[in-house]
């Protein structure tokens, strides 16, 4: 661990192939449920969606299979150099933080959230994209139920449909890059904690059952897989859910376009005067489901050794 010079950039490059494979997939599985949990969290005053399955049977209804994958181009292009950053940023902070060839538990905390603070360069555009996209159509049920004729959902809302170009541009033009980076300080609020209890929940979790000499878990040593897997699917569940409310605020800052009679979020003592506290746990149980199966995912594809693979084959 500590002489790895010609080490890092061969194992640097298997994580960010087993990464980058793992976030296609996931995207692949779960975009569906991230797209609900942004429509629920951002719905204030009328109901149109009752819950998660609600929300997609109206979404398809509405907008066809395709519309619960609004938004999903840019997960898909750009989840390989976010993990890219972040991977490379942890490593480097692990580095300095370790003392002859030892990490301790506050130095791995620390890296994380070393790692989670450069990651935000890149997540912050991309949840600012994405948000609008999967946004565009939430009102789209109330629309078709309310205009006259036949299903004018299938044909209207096509022209008016945002791309993440046009988004980018716009925003670009309008407000600068600080347009494409509102929320910033939201999202890391909300993943900076998330790591804080992500990465010591899983290490623990994935040590359970193997002690050290000393009596403390034994975190270097190799867990099984099955044990990874549910350590990863646990500790990114209750890490996400226990995050929500700073979700909630993040993703109502960053919505541009809202909803008539919706207010423009003003602050957090305002959400709780108007909805109570429970709105703080808008789509909580969404992204529950999108971050476990996402980890789980991860901890597959890396058992797998498919960075190892590709490698192989390429000599
Ligand atoms: C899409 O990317 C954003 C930003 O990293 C992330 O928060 C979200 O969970 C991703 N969604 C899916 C379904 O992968």
């Amino acid at each position: 661990n500590t002489h790895r010079d010609p080490i890092i950039d061969i194992s640097l490059c298997i994580s960010l192939i087993n990464g980058g494979v793992a976030g296609l997939v996931g995207v692949t599985c779960v975009f569906p449920i991230d797209l609900a949990k942004t429509r629920l969290q951002n719905q204030q005053g009328v109901q149109v969606y009752k819950g998660m399955f609600d929300c997609l049977a109206k979404t398809v209804r509405a907008e066809g299979y395709f519309g619960c994958y609004r938004g999903a181009a840019v997960n898909l292009t750009l989840v390989t150099p976010e993990k890219a950053i972040k991977l490379a940023a942890n490593d480097v902070f692990r580095q300095k933080l370790s003392k002859d060839g030892h990490l301790p538990l506050w130095g791995e905390v620390l890296a994380g959230c070393g790692a989670g603070t450069c990651q935000v360069v890149v997540t912050t555009p991309m949840e600012m994209l994405k948000i609008q996209l999967q946004d565009a159509g939430r009102l789209a049920p109330t629309q078709a139920a309310a205009a006259p004729g036949p299903a004018p959902s299938l044909v209207a809302p096509a022209a008016r449909r945002p791309s993440a170009t046009g988004i980018t541009a716009d925003l670009l033009k309008t407000r600068g890059l600080a347009g494409l980076y509102r929320g910033a300080g939201a999202t890391l609020m909300r993943d900076v904690p998330f790591s804080m209890i992500y990465f010591p929940l899983f290490a623990n979790l994935n040590a359970l059952g193997r002690q050290s000499a000393g009596g403390q878990a034994d975190v270097q040593a190799q867990a099984p897989f099955w044990q990874s897997f549910v350590a990863g699917c646990s500790a990114g569940s209750v890490a996400a859910v226990a995050v929500t409310p700073l979700d909630v605020i993040k993703t109502r800052l960053q919505t541009l376009q809202k909803g008539e009679g919706e207010d423009s979020y003003r602050g957090i003592v305002d959400c709780t005067k108007r909805e109570g506290p429970s709105a703080f746990l808008k789509g909580a149980a969404c992204r529950a489901l999108v971050i476990a199966p996402l980890f789980g995912i991860a901890q597959g594809v890396y058992f797998l050794g498919f960075g190892e693979a590709v490698l192989g084959l390429l000599g």
